[in-house]
């Protein structure tokens, strides 16, 4: 703890940090952790010793659920069993969450769990907040907030699912206290990759850096992921250039090479995407 607390440069500097459902879970398996790839990415932030917040996915927990009883589209009386469901959905989200702050306990690091669905509600298709105040009280305890994609409930009756990056989107937006230095997705592939046409071969490469202005003209390689409710990589993409709008620099990196996330914690490159802002 000492180590943290002298790190008074950057003090109100935070970054954020969405470790990806598809990364940290079998998307096989329902509620099935990659325990190898969680274990090292929970050491990873431990050993850069930042201040951030840990945003994390669904996957194979929340996913599949949240499909088989169609969460995202809200309260629907045709789907059998919803609202057991809309429960059951969120417990496996807790579930995952509590084997990952855990993960940050057993090894002394003092983590704590935000529940999505208790600070944040929707209404007429605003998601509101009022609970900022503890993200930031955390952050200036050196405590780690942890928050997750989750269920969400709307003020008019209804339901839905809001995604770490749709957290992610909220947290730049209202955070006022902390400076966001950057936003980092950690995925499991390296990154934005686009489809090219070399020597008539159909082939994808990987996009090293682009401008978020720039985001709307990629011609984006499909590389599947079957069990997302929330948006895959166009959805990502949206939620990116969401982000820049905040001037805010986003990092999208594969999670499975190894000390990728520690390095981009500490600033240091790697092979990835760089989403820059224009100006
Ligand atoms: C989804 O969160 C949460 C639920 C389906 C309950 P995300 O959309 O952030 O999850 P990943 O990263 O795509 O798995």
């Amino acid at each position: 703890m000492d180590k943290r607390e002298l790190n008074l440069k950057e003090e109100n500097d935070v970054i954020l940090l969405k470790l990806g459902g598809g990364l940290l879970t079998d998307k096989e398996k329902p509620l099935s952790v990659r325990e190898e790839i969680v274990k090292s990415a929970v050491d990873q932030i431990i050993n850069a010793n930042a201040k951030i917040i840990l945003i994390h996915g669904g996957g194979s927990f929340g996913h599949p659920l949240a499909k088989k009883y169609e969460i995202l589209n809200g309260l629907n009386t045709s789907v059998p069993n919803q609202i057991f469901g809309l429960t059951e959905t969120h417990q496996a989200m807790v579930k995952f969450n509590s084997y990952l702050v855990n993960l940050f306990l057993e090894r002394n690091y003092p983590a704590l769990s935000i529940q999505p669905s208790s600070i944040f509600i929707n209404d007429s298709g605003n998601t509101i907040n009022n609970s900022l105040d503890i993200i930031e009280t955390m952050l200036d305890l050196n405590i780690l907030p942890i928050l997750y994609g989750d269920i969400i409930f709307d003020k008019q009756g209804s339901f839905s699912i809001i995604s770490g990056d749709q957290i992610i989107f909220k947290l730049c937006e209202e955070l006022k206290k902390y400076r966001i230095s950057k936003v980092i997705f950690a995925i499991e592939t390296d990154g934005i990759f686009i489809n090219t046409q070399d020597n008539k071969n159909k082939n994808i490469k990987l996009v090293p850096e682009i401008l978020s202005s720039d985001l709307n003209s990629l011609n984006l390689a499909d590389l599947g992921q079957k069990i997302d409710v929330t948006g895959g990589i166009k959805g990502k993409i949206n939620s990116i250039k969401d982000i820049c709008n905040f001037n805010i620099l986003v990092q999208i990196l594969n999670g499975l090479k190894k000390n990728y996330i520690f390095k981009s914690l500490k600033n240091q490159s790697v092979i990835c995407t760089v989403v820059k802002i224009n100006n």
